[in-house]
């Protein structure tokens, strides 16, 4: 039969790696390219059909600010999925991504679904920087472009390799042209466990 479910889901991720933009890409379809950065945190609710259930997430996109920091207990707490988000083109948001695996590790619902985000897919997308290569014809660029892909690469196996180590599912998304997104949280909605 079909089952309703009701699971609280939070963001985590640093400042500016597109927690707001993921969620108003999710329940809205819209993106904003100057999206304000969150003060404390925000809700949102959107319900998710998938072939056994109908599942109402109830979201908390937190805050990446250090300052609001010791609020985050409040929202993973009890929560029954986790998307934690990093930028693709930001190392630094990677590290902090990892931290946050590490605290809910530590601290959250064991059960918990979670999520590793490579946000900003569309940034470094490899067959358009190979379009520009092509197209420019300059081999000092064709090398920055080789280089750039390079990291890309790393960090992309860097990043599926640490997810499969911890136990979440990782996928690259963009909340701009809204691939994967609803992806994931098909993905959550359908490893939540069915009572
Ligand atoms: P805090 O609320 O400060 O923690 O940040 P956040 O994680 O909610 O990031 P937010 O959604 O506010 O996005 C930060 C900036 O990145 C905004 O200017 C967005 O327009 C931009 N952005 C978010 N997602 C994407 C994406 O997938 N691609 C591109 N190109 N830009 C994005
Ligand atoms: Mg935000």
């Amino acid at each position: 039969g079909n089952k309703n479910i009701n699971a609280k889901l939070v963001l985590l991720g640093d400042v500016g790696a597109g927690k707001s933009s993921l969620v108003l890409r999710f329940v809205k379809g819209q993106f904003i390219e100057f999206q304000e950065s969150t003060i404390g945190a925000a809700f949102f609710s959107q319900t998710l059909a998938v072939n056994d259930a109908t599942v109402k997430f109830e979201i908390w996109d937190t805050a990446g600010q250090e300052r609001y920091h010791s609020l985050a207990p409040m929202y993973y707490r009890g929560a029954a999925a986790a998307i934690i988000v990093y930028d693709i083109t930001n190392q630094a948001s990677f590290e902090r991504a990892k931290k946050w695996v590490q605290e809910l590790q530590a601290q959250g619902n064991p059960n918990m679904v979670m999520a590793l985000a490579g946000n900003k897919a569309d940034l470094l997308d490899a067959k358009k920087v190979e379009a520009e290569a092509i197209s420019l014809q300059s081999s000092a660029l064709n090398e920055k472009l080789t280089e750039i892909r390079g990291k890309w690469w790393i960090r992309l196996t860097e990043a599926q390799a640490y997810a499969q180590e911890h136990g979440l599912f990782f996928m690259e998304t963009s909340a701009k042209t809204a691939a994967n997104v609803n992806d994931v949280f098909y993905e959550i909605a359908k490893r939540l466990p069915r009572v």
